[in-house]
């Protein structure tokens, strides 16, 4: 067994059948999964919300991470923390202050994520990693599932695990959009800690085979 983190994005499971796909991809050792809630105004795309997330949360006691895609997440911190998510992450793009969010996070006591788009450069948060718990290095727009891996995303994840150790730093890094069971080694290879994957899981033929595939990836 090796460290590896598989986050499944929800987004790409059933909803109809829910319970089933938490529990199916549970079986298999996962024990985190990654919430998209959007907008309709930072993203494109309506997702869900916290009536949703306090649902999933009566019937797994797995971490839960909600990335956040909405403008103003700021008003909304209280009914995501008290629907039961574990850890918050919201889009340095969506804030003006992104110290200042991160701070109010912290002190709803859960563990605080940045994420950032591929077009936004990492020095632009860079004086933020200090004070996360979490990053979320995006390697496609967000909004929709099931698009293509962008490569140039990687080199922010090596930043970021160069960072944490010229610094002494332990926050954790996730990658989020278009991993596959052909591609995950890069990710994890430059450095990730969890890589979120939602339609390169629900949507393999054999999920155990390709959960398998994504842990031993290389
Ligand atoms: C994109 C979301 C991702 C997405 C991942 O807006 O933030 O979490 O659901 O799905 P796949 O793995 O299908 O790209
Ligand atoms: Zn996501």
């Amino acid at each position: 067994m090796n460290n590896r983190i598989i986050s499944p994005s929800l987004l790409a499971a059933n909803f109809v059948n829910l319970y089933q796909d938490i529990k199916k991809v549970e079986n298999l050792g996962v024990n985190r999964f990654h919430l998209d809630v959007m907008d309709g105004h930072f993203v494109p795309n309506i997702s869900f919300g916290p009536f949703i997330i306090k649902q999933i949360r009566k019937e797994t006691e797995s971490h839960l991470e909600t990335h956040l895609m909405i403008s103003n997440p700021s008003k909304y911190y209280t009914d995501f923390v008290n629907a039961g998510s574990d850890t918050i992450i919201i889009h340095s793009e969506a804030v003006d202050n992104v110290e200042k969010e991160i701070n109010i996070l912290k002190s709803l006591n859960v563990k605080a994520g940045i994420a950032i788009n591929p077009d936004t450069k990492i020095e632009e948060i860079s004086d933020y990693l200090y004070l996360i718990d979490y990053i979320l290095i995006m390697t496609v727009y967000p909004g929709f599932g099931g698009q293509k891996f962008i490569d140039k995303c990687i080199d922010k994840i090596s930043y970021c695990k160069n960072y944490k150790r010229d610094n002494n730093r332990d926050f954790e890094i996730g990658v989020d959009g278009g991993i596959k069971a052909n591609n995950a080694y890069k990710v994890f290879d430059a450095g990730a800690d969890i890589a979120i994957v939602g339609s390169g899981l629900y949507q393999a033929e054999n999920i155990r085979k390709t959960y398998n595939e994504l842990i031993d990836a290389k």
